[in-house]
């Protein structure tokens, strides 16, 4: 269980409020949630990460979905900080009241070292223990193969509202096994994300840089893409195949989805780093007006498995990530498109991408 507590002045600095907003916000002090208790029953004086997202709910600047939204957070290049932006977007809306799950897609399984509290308990373990628990660590090969039904591979997080199936490199598998399936890019809509979106409210793909056919199932699943794109020279390139590799794939697959550019890495100090991000809003109309500047309160907060709101909410790095989670948040659609029609399914059992 986490050892994370928050007095009311940081809990309301999480969200970027003060206490003396409450009125202003609508609020009573007898709405707020009661404070946590102590292993001996003592009342504190302080917030755990239990009643955070009920106060999140009433305080915060994301609103609960009308319903449920599928995000895929992709572009083809590692360290641009995708995991980091879905790991952030994920606790942040679980902190809402947003009930959410991260399905991790990434062989690397950074989201899943991330959202993994246990992990620092195991540097503990003897060896037998620690290899008789990964070995019973269930994920989506198991689903694929039906050794293990989809709430069997869903895990709690220490946020009541944040789930998240984790990463196992048996995804590699997967991946090669989708191959031989009749609707193998649908695999994932039908089997892991359309039976989630009954339990949640928003459904956080985090994809690896290699586009394979788990990617291209996220994309088909998805009501919105999160492409984070480096404020630096040498992703320009890269981004223009993405850019029209996407546009192809769109088109063959006739599917659509809402698209949210990021700026990440931004170097505020250095020209041709601002000059970069200048293009980006310039040129891309889905490009946000936020961005995620390369700090160390960033780094950081990914290693002690934190939001930057959670772990410095008063740094300049946590004002821009809550300026940035409200604007996406607010390009999101509330009603969730259309599924593919029989039409797209026919067209993409004829693709083999
Ligand atoms: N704001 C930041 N500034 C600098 N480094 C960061 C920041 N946020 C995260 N990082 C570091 O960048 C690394 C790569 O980010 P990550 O989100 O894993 O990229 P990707 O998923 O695109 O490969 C992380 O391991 C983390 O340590
Ligand atoms: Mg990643």
């Amino acid at each position: 269980m986490s050892s994370v507590y928050f007095p009311p002045k940081k809990a309301f600095q999480v969200f970027g409020r003060s206490q003396e907003e409450l009125a202003s916000l609508g609020v009573s002090d007898s709405q707020l949630p009661a404070f946590a208790r102590s292993h001996d029953n003592r009342q504190l004086k302080s917030w755990s990460l239990n009643e955070m997202p009920q106060l999140g709910g009433l305080i915060g600047f994301m609103k609960k979905p009308e319903r449920p939204i599928a995000a895929a957070v992709f572009v083809t290049k590692g360290g641009v900080l995708k995991s980091t932006l879905t790991f952030n977007l994920a606790r942040m809306a679980a902190l809402h009241g947003i009930r959410t799950c991260v399905v991790g897609l990434d062989m690397q399984g950074d989201v899943t070292t991330a959202l993994n509290v246990d992990d620092a308990a195991d540097e503990e373990a003897s060896l037998d223990e620690a290899l008789a628990k990964i070995s019973s660590l269930r994920g989506l090969a198991d689903v694929f193969t039906g050794e293990a039904k989809l709430e069997d591979v869903l895990r709690p997080t220490e946020i009541p509202t944040l789930f998240y199936i984790p990463e196992t490199p048996e995804l590699v598998a997967l991946d090669q096994s989708l191959v031989n399936r009749n609707r193998r890019e649908f695999w994932l809509q039908d089997h892991v994300i359309e039976p989630l979106k009954k339990s949640f409210d928003l459904i956080l793909m985090d994809c690896s840089p290699n586009w394979n056919r788990l990617i291209t199932n996220a994309l088909v699943a998805c009501d919105v893409l999160v492409s984070p794109l480096e404020c630096k020279i040498n992703n320009f390139r890269n981004f223009k195949t993405f850019q029209s590799l996407l546009a192809e794939f769109k088109t063959d697959m006739r599917t659509s989805f809402t698209q949210v550019y990021v700026p990440t890495r931004l170097q505020p100090t250095r020209k041709l780093s601002r000059e970069i991000q200048e293009w980006y809003r310039a040129q891309l109309a889905e490009c946000v007006a936020g961005s995620v500047r390369e700090s160390t309160q960033g780094e950081e907060s990914v290693a002690v498995r934190l939001s930057i709101p959670e772990h410095a909410p008063t740094s300049v790095a946590a004002d821009e990530m809550r300026e940035l989670l409200r604007e996406i948040w607010s390009l999101m659609p509330l009603e969730s498109r259309l599924r593919a029609s029989g039409e797209t399914a026919r067209r993409a059992q004829e693709l083999s991408i």
